[in-house]
């Protein structure tokens, strides 16, 4: 577009009711090259926006071993453009209960309560090089090979 400004441009927080707005962007964005997703419908683009500006919820759960924890996994629904899945940011058993299939009862648990409450998916990050990747694996986990995890600290 021609003819926009330095001076008209601002940044501001994004509030409830610029929804529809930011939505048509998205869906012109994604639908084209070179991404050329194919998006269900725009309400479920603006459902994905409304979940974002909704707040992100924790979601924890504890493996119990004679009722004290032995494990944990937490993290927080995280809104996706097909629903909203669990992203896992911390999972970690004691050292003694490491390797006996229990963190994948744990995981298998974990996915039937997610499914329950209505979640559709799970989402996390580990290194290649971590015993983690290959249970991740074994689970069904799937690598998003193209994507990369970046990040920044101030
Ligand atoms: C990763 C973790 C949750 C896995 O739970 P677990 O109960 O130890 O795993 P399971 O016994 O269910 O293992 C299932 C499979 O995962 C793989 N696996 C799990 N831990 C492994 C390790 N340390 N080295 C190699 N493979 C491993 C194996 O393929 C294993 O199958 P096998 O025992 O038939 O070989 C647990 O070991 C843990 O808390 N580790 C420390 C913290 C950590 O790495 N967290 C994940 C960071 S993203």
């Amino acid at each position: 577009m021609a003819g926009v400004s330095e001076e008209e441009l601002r940044t501001v927080r994004f509030e409830p009711e610029m929804i529809p707005v930011c939505a048509r962007i998205y869906l012109d964005v994604y639908t084209n090259e070179p991404w050329n997703e194919t998006v269900e419908s725009a309400e479920a683009v603006e459902r994905f926006f409304r979940r974002h500006a909704a707040g992100g919820e924790f979601i924890g759960y504890a493996l119990l071993s004679g009722g004290r924890p032995a494990g944990f996994a937490i993290g927080f629904a995280k809104p996706w453009i097909r629903g909203v899945e669990f992203y896992l940011d911390e999972l970690c058993l004691a050292r003694e209960f490491q390797r006996r299939g229990f963190g994948s009862r744990f995981m298998a648990e974990i996915r039937a309560d997610l499914k329950k409450r209505g979640l559709n998916g799970i989402l996390l990050n580990t290194s290649r090089r971590c015993p983690s990747f290959r249970f991740y694996r074994k689970l069904g986990f799937e690598p998003f090979e193209k994507l990369v995890v970046m990040g920044v600290e101030f």
